[in-house]
């Protein structure tokens, strides 16, 4: 089951949190794992150390997103390694939870160029190989914030209701040989909101919140990645799955 035997998966934003999780269950699937990261280099080779661990090939890369010649580079590198790529997770992104009057020029930036403008630069680039691999699926991270408004963070949760529609829209373009699927998780225990949940009282917040009584953690997300990956899923396509511990009926 989810098997992702003899695949090449791309994951950006690998060196951390949810990527991260990807990244190493993709692994455990079988999946030789390009990983792509920004800054943290001690973070990627981390992950690369545990999927060689794993018994799969790695290579690491960094890109800033936010570079459209880097995005390039870093998609021609991933599938000139093994002359292929069969997958591919944007799970790279930024959080901001400016309130509309803090806002400047970077707040807005950052949330745009990385986690709306850098998923389709990144599913862009991939393109010419997700094709020439024959079944292609494409997963991008989105949040319950894409489609369940909360206040403040508006760039934020315009630019993942972006992500969402973005991936319908390439999953209509792309069929029937590429599936494009995007997975919206609740509040899970990363860096993005370590703020959010070392503090006692948004944590009881979000815990009181969440139907299924916590946070999730990266695990909790990348088994659905996994699914969608596989060929398990061959008839998924357009979906946003949420992956929220029930938060989203709220
Ligand atoms: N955590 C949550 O509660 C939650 C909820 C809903 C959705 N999400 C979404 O899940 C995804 C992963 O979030 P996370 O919680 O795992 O965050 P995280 O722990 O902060 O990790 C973010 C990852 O994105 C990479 N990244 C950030 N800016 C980048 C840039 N400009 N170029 C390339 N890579 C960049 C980071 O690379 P470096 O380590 O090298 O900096 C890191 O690998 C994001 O799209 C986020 O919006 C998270």
């Amino acid at each position: 089951m989810f098997d992702l035997s003899d695949s090449v998966v791309l994951v950006t934003g690998a060196s951390r949190g949810i990527g991260r999780a990807i990244a190493l269950e993709a692994a455990r699937a079988g999946a030789d794992l390009v990983l792509g990261f920004r800054a943290d280099a001690p973070g990627a080779e981390e992950v690369s150390a545990r999927v060689r661990k794993a018994g799969r090939d790695t290579r690491v890369i960094r890109a800033d997103l936010r570079d459209r010649a880097a995005v390039a580079a870093l998609v021609r590198e991933a599938g000139a390694w093994k002359g292929r790529l069969d997958g591919l997770v944007t799970s790279a992104g930024t959080y901001d939870g400016s309130s509309t009057e803090e806002v400047g020029d970077r707040e807005w930036d950052d949330v745009v160029r990385i986690d709306l403008e850098g998923t389709f630069r990144t599913v862009q680039a991939a393109l010419p190989w997700l094709r020439a691999a024959g079944r292609a699926s494409v997963v991008t991270i989105s949040s319950v914030m894409g489609s369940h408004a909360a206040a403040g963070a508006a760039p934020y949760q315009a630019g993942k209701a972006g992500v969402e529609q973005m991936t319908r829209a390439l999953a209509l373009e792309l069929a029937p040989k590429i599936r494009v699927n995007a997975v919206a998780p609740g509040f899970v225990r990363t860096d993005m909101n370590r703020g959010g949940h070392e503090d006692p009282g948004f944590r009881r917040r979000v815990e009181r919140s969440t139907p299924l009584g916590r946070w999730g953690e990266p695990e909790d997300i990348a088994p659905v990645v996994r699914y969608l990956l596989s060929r398990d899923a061959g008839w998924v396509t357009g979906s946003v799955i949420g992956v929220d511990g029930g938060i989203a009926l709220r």
